[in-house]
């Protein structure tokens, strides 16, 4: 029977691995630091805030982020952006096209950033959570426990992934790129480092641009991290108060058969 079992489960992690290779083509991931990783992480709001320039600057020309309101930017823990800057920021950086106006109009704090411009180009809103950058080994999930799921991770090495190599197909150029699984995709190297320039004077290697923007949008896709995190404290924090009253009280109702008189 014990022998059945360990053949059987030995069959399956030989065929898991084997499908893994077979797909192949996985990319590298780099395992960056993260502020916001681990049980105790929150986000760095000046990272936060040049992911967002970045992003403005650069990804916006062809990328969207149509489920994230444009006011979320203000909100506490977020960006650490007043009212009136935000107003500001939306003004200056997007048009939304208003259906009562019949025509474009500066975009408010009220309007969600525009969508996607670019052809092909996914919305960025969920891309972070939407993609791992871990999986093994052998596509168990081990990995994830141990350094999450790398959704942040995935989008930083995709940006210094490039390896300047391209080649056309069917009529697209595809560039070579050491994260994105196949090695070839269709988006242009978007950063080369020294693309915007930082108002806290933060270098602006494509290095720390990459994180930068990937943070951020680790950031639109679960704008929320810090107060599960915080909530999920409480809880563990509750339950063990809870468990240490209940056994206390579990000796206490126990205490006169244990050491009772018989009569
Ligand atoms: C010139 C237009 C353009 C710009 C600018 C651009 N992208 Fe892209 N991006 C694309 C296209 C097109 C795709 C689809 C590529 C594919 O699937 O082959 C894409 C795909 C992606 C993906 C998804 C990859 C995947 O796993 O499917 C991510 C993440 C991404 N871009 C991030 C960014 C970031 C961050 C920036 C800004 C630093 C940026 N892009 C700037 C056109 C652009």
């Amino acid at each position: 029977m014990f022998k059945k079992l360990t053949l059987s489960a030995l069959t399956a992690l030989a065929l898991s691995a084997g499908g893994a290779f077979a797909a192949g083509g996985e990319g590298h991931i780099e395992d960056f630091d993260f502020s916001f990783e681990g049980p105790f992480g929150t986000y760095d709001q000046m990272q936060l805030q040049r992911g967002l320039k970045v992003y403005t600057e650069v990804c916006a020309a062809c990328h969207g982020l149509k489920f994230v309101p444009i006011r979320s930017l203000g909100e506490e823990g977020a960006l650490g952006y007043s009212e009136d800057e935000v107003r500001a920021y939306a003004a200056q950086n997007f048009e939304v096209f208003d259906e009562e106006l019949d025509d474009f109009r500066p975009a408010r704090p009220a309007d969600n950033f525009p969508e996607n411009t670019g052809v092909g180009a996914p919305d960025l809103s969920l891309m972070a959570k939407a993609r791992a950058g871990f999986h093994g080994p052998y596509g168990l999930g081990i990995n994830q426990m141990v350094k999450g799921m790398g959704g942040a991770e995935y989008i930083a090495s995709l940006l210094t992934g490039y390896t300047g190599e391209t080649k056309e197909e069917a009529g697209v150029t595809l560039y070579a790129n050491t994260a994105f699984p196949g090695g070839w995709i269709s988006m242009a190297p978007p950063l080369a480092g020294e693309d915007v320039d930082f108002d806290d004077g933060h270098s602006n290697s494509l290095h720390h641009e990459s994180q930068d923007v990937a943070a951020f949008l680790m950031w639109t896709a679960e704008p929320k991290m810090m107060a599960r995190k915080q909530a999920g404290f409480v809880g563990v924090f509750f339950l063990v108060v809870l468990s240490v009253l209940l056994y206390l009280v579990n000796k206490r109702i126990w205490k006169p058969v244990k050491y009772g008189r018989k009569d």
